[in-house]
């Protein structure tokens, strides 16, 4: 599917974003294992959170609803079945990899695969600490989905991520829900927390110690309703837009700021975007509040280190950013975005060149001066949900109409996104 976007001369409006696409994941399988029934309000409409649904129903779950309010059935620790067939992640990253946790301490034997994409994606990282607690999995090439898995009684185990990465921690403590023995995590930097903070919601005993996790087996796990926030990182290619644009004023409600996602704000701020948020409150555990934006000439910024961890999925939109800033965006350490939904640091740069941006690709990052104009021109999204986003971003700053190619990848994590992006362009 081709979308073709004009240059805006506005945009501004008020504005709610489908759920967040990390917690819905979490929430749909923590309450499959919970006992009872689990309301979840403002579930995530992309696709990836709906391939995690699929297979929970392919493991003999209930799930009632549909669009956004889903009651998820429960049946306990132990009331997973064997999937008739194999289970179908799609081009969800967390849905194999959450997932594979927990199979892997099932009394059953499955398989889990995805799309051509998620076919080339890294699993050693989870196979290996899997394979310490005791779980037996086979993959193509030995890292690859799909991925077999023969599952059986774990034990638990006190690891040390050796890349931080949310899927990778959340894998290990759903795996240690069913261990014998305690599960411990400890990462080199904080990823998101949304799993600590889930666990506990559903009466698990988990705690926090500086970087390391720790967990205790075989926790009661009790169903309760749940309202998911806006996502943030959908919000990323809305609040770019508004900086971009002259002239914008916009306010996204009832967006998700855990501390560990909304460095992107402070990372804005720091370069001289007006962003303000009236109030924060509580739901679930989860920090939410609504963002106002303005259009303001920004700064540009360097993405290093910690930094690398908390803004790797807005690197593509902030890219387009950093182009159009006065001092330009520097990406370092991010060797992650390597093995993404595509390589983005190879499809970020193929995309800022089309747009006349001069870019430069490094092996971990890539160099982007700043003050460049923006050209109108055929974008391809690779298939990359954030690549479509990011660069149809990009396309309302240019200089006539571009296209975007394979704009359907937007659905992945957003399906209303190029709605909601025409109300808001004038
Ligand atoms: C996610 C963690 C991140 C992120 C992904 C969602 C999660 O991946 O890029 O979009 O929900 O835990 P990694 O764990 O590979 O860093």
């Amino acid at each position: 599917m081709q979308k073709r976007i004009r240059p805006a001369s506005s945009f501004s409006g008020s504005i709610t974003l489908p759920g967040d696409k990390s917690i819905s994941h979490r929430y749909a399988m923590i309450a499959a294992l919970a006992e009872g029934d689990t309301r979840i309000t403002n579930y995530s409409t992309g696709a990836d959170c709906h391939s995690t649904l699929g297979c929970l129903r392919a493991l003999g779950i209930e799930i009632d609803g549909q669009g956004t309010e889903f009651v998820i059935h429960g049946q306990g620790l132990d009331g997973l079945r064997r999937p008739a067939s194999p289970l179908d992640a799609g081009n969800s990253g967390s849905t194999i990899r959450m997932l594979t946790g927990i199979l892997a301490a099932q009394p059953f034997a499955s398989r889990i695969f995805g799309d051509e994409s998620l076919s080339r994606r890294p699993m050693q990282r989870i196979m290996k600490p899997l394979g310490e607690m005791g779980a037996r999995i086979g993959a193509r090439e030995d890292k690859y989905p799909p991925l077999d898995v023969d599952g059986g009684q774990l034990h638990g185990i006190d690891y040390v991520l050796p890349v931080p990465s949310a899927q990778v921690k959340t894998c290990i403590l759903f795996a240690g829900l069913f261990a014998s023995g305690e599960t411990s995590v400890t990462e080199p930097v904080r990823s998101r927390d949304h799993t600590e903070i889930a666990l506990r919601e559903f009466g698990a005993d988990i705690t926090v110690s500086r970087q390391k996790i720790t967990l205790a087996p075989r926790p009661k796990l009790t169903a309760r309703d749940l309202t998911v926030p806006s996502d943030l990182s959908s919000a990323a290619f809305f609040l770019v837009a508004a900086l971009l644009v002259p002239g914008s004023r916009l306010s996204i409600h009832g967006v998700g700021l855990n501390p560990t996602r909304s460095a992107l704000l402070d990372f804005l701020t720091g370069m001289g975007a007006q962003i303000r948020i009236p109030e924060l409150e509580s739901h679930n555990g989860e920090l939410v509040g609504e963002i106002l934006v303005e259009h303001s000439p920004v700064r540009g910024g360097v993405i290093d280190g910690a930094l690398t961890t908390a803004l790797i999925d807005e690197v593509p939109v902030l890219a387009v950013l950093g182009a159009a800033s006065a001092e330009g965006l520097i990406v370092k350490g991010a060797a992650e975005l390597r093995v993404k939904e595509t390589d983005r640091i190879r499809t970020i740069v193929d995309n800022l060149r089309r747009l006349g941006v001069e870019a430069q690709e490094l092996p971990d990052g890539m160099v982007i001066p700043g003050r460049q104009k923006f050209r109108a021109a055929e974008f391809d999204s690779f298939g990359d949900h954030r690549i479509a986003m990011a660069f149809a971003v990009a396309a309302l700053r240019a200089d006539g109409e571009s296209v975007i190619e394979g704009a359907e990848a937007a659905a992945v994590s957003f399906p209303e996104f190029w709605d909601t992006l025409a109300r808001c362009a004038g």
